[in-house]
This record gives C-alpha cells, structure tokens and sequence, in this order.
C-alpha cells in the first residue's frame, strides 16, 4: 500500500491502471475510520482491480470551527486499518493540494442542499459537493462508494455525478450499525457511555414509523408524528427535524406513493448531532 499526498501522482496512477483497462474503485472518507468505512472499502475490495481510499479532512464542509478543529485526525492508525484490507493506495492530500491558494471554484447543488441537514450547517453540502467534485476529476474512479446513513449526501452526490456528467458509478451501501442498532458514526466516540444506549432512540423512532408504513400508515404527517412522539420519550434526546421526503430529490412528500422515499432524522444527544434514515418503498 502506498500513501501519496500529490494530486499530480495519484492522478497519474489512476489514468494508468484505467489504461490498462483496470476497475479504479474509490472510497472518499475524512479518516477517523470506523466499521462503517471499512464495510465500504471491502465491498470496493471486491469490485474493483484497484482500490483508492482518500483521507482528507475537508475544511470547506464544516460551519463550524471548533468542530473542524476537534475532527480526530490518526492517519497512522486508518492506515495500518486500510493496509490490513488490502488498499492499495491511501490519498492523503494537505488543504493546499485541494485548496490552492486562489482557489475559488466552487460546487453547488441547488434545491437539495438548504433542507434537513443543510438547514442546520449551512454551506456544508457545497464543501462536499466541492470536494467530491475535485477528488471525482482527479481519481476518474470507475465506481465510487459511500454509506446510506448520509442519505442527503448520497442525493447530492448522485445528482452532482448525473449533472456533471461523470462517468462513473455510484454505490451506495446499507449503514453499518452496532448491536444496539446505532448507525456508526465517527460523533459517536463523543458521546457518553449513558449517551451512547439513548441514542438508540433515533433508530428506533424511525423503525416504528417504518413499521407503521408497513402496516398501511401513508400519511407523511401521521408517519413523521410517530417519530416524534418516540423521540421525546427520551428526555435527553432533542429533536432537531424529521423529514420524510423522496429520496432522489428530497422533496417533501406528503403521503406516501410508490417512488422510494427516505424518513430522515437528525437529533441532539449530550449535545452530539446525530442522523439516521430508514428507506421506504426499497426497489432492489
Ligand atoms: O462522508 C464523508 O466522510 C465526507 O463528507 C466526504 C464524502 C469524504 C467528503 O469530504
């Protein structure tokens, strides 16, 4: 495995193995890796002739300062995580490979990028849009890989890749949970031990309203209600939003048809943000 930090070379590396005719798989993260990257990076493993993992921590995604500063950062342990997978190259570029000076080209995805979570952290989603696109255009992957437990990154990024005309494809894979049913999340190292079980309120919330729908619930006010309600029996747990919206456009929907649609939400716990989503209407 090989760490490379320059644009130039993992760009070079890339064109050669697509030359060659090879699969390129990527798996974009910001380190601090968990079961969840790593369940991503084994599916790439296994559909790709070459995987490239990217490890940047992406200052333009995050609002807020304290929590770009406090983004754990141990590029040593994701790589002994990653070489024991059998990646072959890790791209670690610094902010100024990225983000040159002058730099002042950016992506913007519009209508999916102001609601739900993009409501909460403004400009977020054009810091991932941005980054992606940057990292997209330099790997030229044949197939790249991200979690459904950011299932409005995953719109964004689907809708980018159509609109930009990238040829690639985009899998999405189901989110990794631990036993309790938590999503993994790199926020959950932040929680308390008591933080961590009542977190699994979100999860949860969101199973009843889905078991509901599958009961015949198809009223999106009746199906966000019961999210609710199951939150706020955990006193320690604060709702920010349930959305239940379509899940190419995140539009909101208001009953529930037979296009897939997503129940997305975020809630605070000993104040770590936390989001979760469950697919309605699954079509594969
Ligand atoms: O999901 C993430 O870790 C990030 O948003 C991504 C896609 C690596 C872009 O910085």
């Amino acid at each position: 495995m090989e760490i490379i930090n320059r644009r130039q070379r993992i760009f070079s590396i890339s064109r050669k193995f697509r030359r060659e005719d090879k699969k390129v798989g990527f798996v974009p993260t910001m380190g601090a890796l968990h079961a969840g990257h790593l369940k991503l990076v084994e599916e790439c493993r296994q559909r790709s002739d070459v995987t490239i993992v990217s490890i940047f921590v992406n200052p333009a995604q995050f609002n807020d300062k304290a929590d770009l500063e406090k983004y754990p950062r141990d590029l040593t342990q994701d790589a002994a995580m990653l070489a024991e997978l059998g990646v072959d190259y890790i791209y670690a570029p610094d902010v100024e490979e990225i983000y040159p000076p002058g730099f002042s080209t950016y992506v913007d995805v519009e209508g999916l990028t102001d609601v739900m979570e993009g409501a909460s952290r403004p400009g977020h989603f054009r810091g991932v849009a941005t980054v992606v696109t940057i990292l997209f255009n330099t790997i030229r992957p044949d197939i790249a890989f991200f979690g459904q437990k950011d299932a409005q990154q995953v719109a964004v990024i689907e809708r980018l890749t159509r609109d930009l005309g990238f040829e690639m494809e985009i899998s999405v894979m189901p989110t990794v949970r631990e036993a309790s049913g938590l999503a993994m999340s790199s926020r959950n190292e932040r929680l308390s031990e008591d933080g961590r079980q009542k977190a699994v309120v979100l999860i949860n919330a969101l199973r009843e309203a889905k078991k509901a729908f599958k009961n015949g619930e198809r009223n999106a006010a009746d199906l966000a209600q019961i999210v609710k309600a199951a939150v706020q029996e955990e006193p320690s747990a604060e709702l920010d939003y349930v959305a239940i919206v379509d899940r190419e456009t995140l539009q909101p929907i208001e009953k529930i048809g037979d296009s897939e649609a997503l129940i997305a939400a975020a809630i605070k716990i000993d104040d770590i943000r936390l989001i979760d989503n469950v697919i309605l209407n699954r079509k594969q």
